[in-house]
């Protein structure tokens, strides 16, 4: 069977699998969602993210782009962001990268890709602040290994910088963020132990102020 017909085929059968496990499945999705989760990956086909953390569909709030990144001028993942903090007001926002992940390695190094260089270009840039740190790394597949590393590190300060996140953490104390990177060999994430939940993680800087209710004076 070619793929394109297995795919049709792969969805009966997982339809069949899942009313037989839960007949109410499909009916009790269809009246809406509730995740708790966002969950902000790399599009690389080996890292979907409910198979991987056992999750079933209508728990995880989902966006992938090429090497889980955070671009905050990307209308894509502000929609997503926006729409999962405050409407469906999730409690956690995880972003998860990948060792041998082919977006950072391509970062590291000089080779033209195409179009894509202009969206690697800001890991790029995690590199030149982490550029010390890691050129002292020698061996290729550590330094790579910590390159992902660091820039889940940045995504979730460029996700703590939005007003989006922001407001949400002086509205409600919530969400909470976590940068996670899962292993391709092993199939076992690890959490990075940056979980964020407030301003005190932000230099000064890139603190907002709550808005303040507009005072008109006659
Ligand atoms: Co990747």
């Amino acid at each position: 069977m070619n793929i394109y017909n297995a795919l049709l085929e792969g969805n009966k059968k997982w339809v069949a699998e899942k009313t037989k496990a839960d007949p109410e499945f499909f009916e009790r999705l269809s009246k809406g969602q509730s995740p708790q989760v966002l969950w902000i990956g790399c599009s690389d086909s080996r890292v979907p993210a409910n198979e991987i953390t056992g999750t079933n569909p209508g728990e995880v709030f989902v966006h992938r782009n090429i090497a889980n990144m955070v671009v905050h001028s990307d209308m894509n993942m502000l929609s997503v962001l926006d729409y999962a903090v405050n409407i469906l007001k999730v409690r956690h926002v995880i972003v998860c990268g990948h060792y041998g992940c082919g977006g950072v390695k391509a970062a590291m190094e000089n080779a033209q890709n195409g179009l894509v260089d202009n969206w690697l270009r800001h890991i790029k840039d995690v590199y030149r602040i982490y550029s010390d740190e890691l050129n002292a790394i020698e061996d290729p597949t550590d330094r790579v290994d910590r390159f992902t590393e660091l820039n889940v590190i940045e995504q979730v300060f460029d996700l703590s910088k939005t007003s989006i996140i922001q407001n949400a953490w002086k509205d409600r104390n919530s969400p909470v963020i976590h940068g996670w990177v899962y292993s391709l060999k092993t199939g076992l994430i690890k959490d990075l132990g940056v979980s964020f939940d407030s301003q005190d993680s932000l230099p000064p800087i890139y603190r907002f102020d709550s808005l303040m209710p507009k005072v008109t004076t006659v």
